[in-house]
């Protein structure tokens, strides 16, 4: 889909870029000739990471341990990776997540998603952000959120109530650091199963079994290369002027849930034809009644 050397010259930050979709992430940037930098919580799963990206294509990806939940930590991780030299990109993909009832939830357990994804990704955006207007750098940042920022989530509160903040920052910014160059979009992905996501969002099925997938128009989830395709287009240049947009990457799934009739999606031509008849013996009913 891209030119190899699509992003040959830009740094790529990537939170979260040791597994799951930053993983995904990062090795597209890569083999579109990206230099990446990622960051996460644990540092072997970093190191295994990187070790595997200089096996498959050589490349020297630097990685640091880091809780995005500190700010004073951001600060100094993004002050030294800019002593090394200029980043042009960040994607905020750390998260935290997990299925529960709202009421079951402590303070502790509500602020274990909102630390992550609400604080901690505006401490990345805006220690990067800084940096690029002091630099005058014009900058892209992605951040990857969901569909519920448009239709709110039952059981998943403290991450939809989160992930719609950084959906109006990405809004918000946009206008404010858009006369800078910095763009700001982001990506709402639907279900693209990764491990780490899956264990606390689908514990032994629970998704597949509510019927979840079935409401997927297009009967399938996504795949990592569609994800993978969507972020590098937003990193890349030539397309300046899309910013302030959450894209939705989902097969229209949050969508089949907002129209009424969106659920006859699923009815057969027989039924279709059988349900036409029905219509058409009720105009003529009523067009034999209009006539006497
Ligand atoms: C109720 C729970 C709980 C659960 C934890 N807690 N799990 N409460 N139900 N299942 C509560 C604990 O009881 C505790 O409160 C508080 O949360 C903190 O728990 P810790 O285990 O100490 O938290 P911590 O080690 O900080 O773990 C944080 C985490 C963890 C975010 C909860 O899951 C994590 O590290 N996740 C990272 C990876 C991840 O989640 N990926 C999925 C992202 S998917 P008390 O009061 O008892 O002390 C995503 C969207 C995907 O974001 C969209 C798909 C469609």
């Amino acid at each position: 889909m891209f030119k190899d050397d699509l992003l040959k010259g830009k740094k790529i930050l990537v939170t979260g870029g040791g597994t799951g979709l930053g993983k995904e992430m990062s090795e597209h940037y890569i083999q579109h000739g990206a230099e990446v930098v990622i960051c996460g919580r644990r540092e072997s799963v970093l190191a295994d990471t990187a070790a595997e990206f200089k096996d498959k294509y050589d490349a020297s990806v630097r990685f640091q341990p880091l809780d995005i939940r500190s700010p004073q930590d951001v600060e100094d991780f993004v002050e030294t990776i800019f002593q090394e030299g200029p980043l042009h990109g960040l994607v905020n993909n750390a998260a935290g997540n997990f299925i529960s009832p709202t009421k079951d939830l402590s303070a502790r357990g509500f602020d274990a998603i909102a630390n992550i994804v609400f604080h901690g990704t505006f401490y990345v955006t805006n220690a990067v952000g800084k940096k690029w207007l002091e630099q005058n750098i014009k900058g892209s940042i992605i951040s990857i959120l969901a569909t519920w920022v448009w239709t709110g989530s039952p059981y998943v509160v403290p991450s939809a109530m989160s992930k719609s903040a950084l959906h109006t920052m990405t809004k918000s910014l946009a206008v404010e650091w858009g006369p800078y160059g910095i763009r700001i979009n982001a990506i709402a992905p639907g279900p693209f199963p990764t491990e780490g996501a899956w264990a606390r969002l689908s514990p032994e099925g629970a998704l597949e079994d509510s019927g979840s997938m079935s409401t997927i128009p297009m009967g399938r989830v996504g795949e990592m290369s569609e994800l993978q395709n969507l972020a590098t287009f937003l990193m890349a240049d030539g397309c300046e002027y899309l910013t302030g947009q959450t894209i939705a990457l989902d097969g229209a799934q949050y969508l089949s849930g907002g129209g009424t009739f969106s659920q006859l999606s699923k009815m057969s031509e027989d039924d279709w034809s059988q349900i036409r008849s029905m219509i058409k013996k009720t105009n003529d009913s009523d067009k034999a009644k209009r006539s006497t």
